[in-house]
């Protein structure tokens, strides 16, 4: 009798200790043994198409954390603003998309640490008479945003609805630039050095405008899969393996 209580309880302490271990590596994903990111993949050199395949900063990061969790990662390209909206409703597991932590979206979406810095940045033709963000914001000039980004949000508060004039893609927001339907265009540093390199005519203004962090986002409840994502993070800054995606795609002096 003695004998048999004993493998009962051992065979309960075991039975727990299965159910407990499968409790905490269990994190939500919107697909079992998949990491489906979502981005908008017009914003080089962190996610473009090279033909049909979106490359970049954030599809390696986003690689190399799939990898280290065992993941299949899926890539899906949708419109910037209705990121966060998707992984608040559970389409997606992730956002990552050069994204800025900001408090306001903090209220609907969780940021892992920090992987890389952002500067909002002016783009103007090259024969602009504007030379600062001042002359922007105090002259009677339309700016050119990207929607919902954080150059509409900021530019938006500055200048207000009727002298700002939002583009889905950053680059329809340089063509209308170069099209003479807005003054300037306010975006992150790196997609202007490449829009500016990809356009004629154009420069950006030597005053940034401001300087944010970039993060991915995860849903508010999900605190498994942003530990893991964190753990996965830290273990590539120390590695080196962040640094080297980064200066693969800007070059130490830009
Ligand atoms: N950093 C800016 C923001 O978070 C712009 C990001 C745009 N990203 C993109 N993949 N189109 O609002």
């Amino acid at each position: 009798m003695k004998k048999i209580l004993t493998k009962v309880l051992a065979l309960t302490v075991i039975a727990s200790m299965a159910f407990a271990f499968a409790g905490c590596s269990k994190k939500k994903l919107v697909e079992k043994g998949k990491l489906i990111m979502a981005t908008n993949a017009y914003f080089p050199p962190y996610e473009y198409y090279d033909g049909t395949t979106i490359v970049g900063i954030d599809a390696e990061i986003a690689q190399a954390i799939a990898d280290d969790l065992g993941l299949e990662l899926e890539i899906v390209d949708v419109e910037f603003d209705s990121i966060i909206a998707g992984v608040q409703a559970g389409k997606y597991d992730i956002g990552m998309a050069g994204m800025t932590v900001t408090d306001e979206r903090k209220q609907s979406v969780n940021f892992t640490a920090s992987y890389a810095t952002g500067i909002q940045s002016v783009i103007v033709t090259e024969d602009s008479p504007i030379t600062s963000v001042e002359d922007l914001i105090d002259g009677d000039y339309v700016v050119g945003v990207q929607q919902g980004t954080t150059g509409d949000i900021y530019m938006t508060d500055e200048v207000g609805d009727d002298r700002i004039d939002r583009y889905s893609k950053g680059n329809d927001a340089v063509l209308a630039l170069t099209q003479g339907k807005v003054d300037a265009v306010v975006i992150d540093n790196q997609p202007a050095i490449a829009y500016v390199a990809a356009n004629e005519g154009l420069k950006i203004l030597d005053t940034p405008y401001a300087i944010e962090d970039y993060a991915i986002c995860v849903r508010l409840d999900n605190d498994e899969l942003l530990s893991d994502i964190d753990a996965s993070l830290a273990k590539l800054q120390a590695d080196g393996t962040i640094d080297a995606i980064i200066s693969k795609y800007i070059p130490a002096d830009s």
